[in-house]
């Protein structure tokens, strides 16, 4: 995981825009960017089994938690998942293929910003109570 900021966020923003997506993060003065790495448990049982693929669940879990945190401590997020990781890689001096799945956008919600309404699927779509 690593934290930019300063002067480094503003030139890290062009790694989360794409096809004029995101270009509000020019003046967003944090970023989080997560690498796609396997944990020392998955790494051990890899060995044994193949369906050993949890580096991404780990990835949600974590940017659950951490958009969390950062509203406690005053600061509003947004996740994004466009990027370009070549980029990302390039910028961080990571080596070329690493991933990067998520980038979490840190800072304070600009003046006035009112949240969109949410358009989500039927409850009935998404879960189902078996008994
Ligand atoms: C995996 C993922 C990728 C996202 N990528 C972007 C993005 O690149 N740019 C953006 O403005 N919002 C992006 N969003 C949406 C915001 O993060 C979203 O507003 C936030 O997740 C709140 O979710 P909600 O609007 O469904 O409540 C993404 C969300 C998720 C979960």
């Amino acid at each position: 995981m690593f934290a930019v900021n300063g002067d480094k966020a503003k030139q890290f923003a062009p790694c989360v825009q794409m096809n004029g997506s995101n270009g509000w993060t020019s003046d967003c003065p944090a970023f989080i960017a997560i690498e796609l790495n396997r944990s020392k448990f998955e790494e051990t049982i890899a060995q044994k089994f193949t369906f050993a693929d949890f580096a991404g669940n780990d990835i949600g879990l974590l940017t659950a938690y951490l958009v969390l945190a950062a509203e406690d401590m005053g600061l509003q997020t947004c996740i994004l998942g466009i990027r370009n990781e070549d980029k990302i890689a390039d910028f961080l001096g990571e080596p070329n293929g690493s991933r990067f799945p998520l980038v979490i956008a840190v800072g304070h919600a600009a003046e006035g910003y009112e949240l969109r309404p949410k358009d989500r699927k039927p409850l009935e779509d998404v879960f189902k109570l078996i008994k």
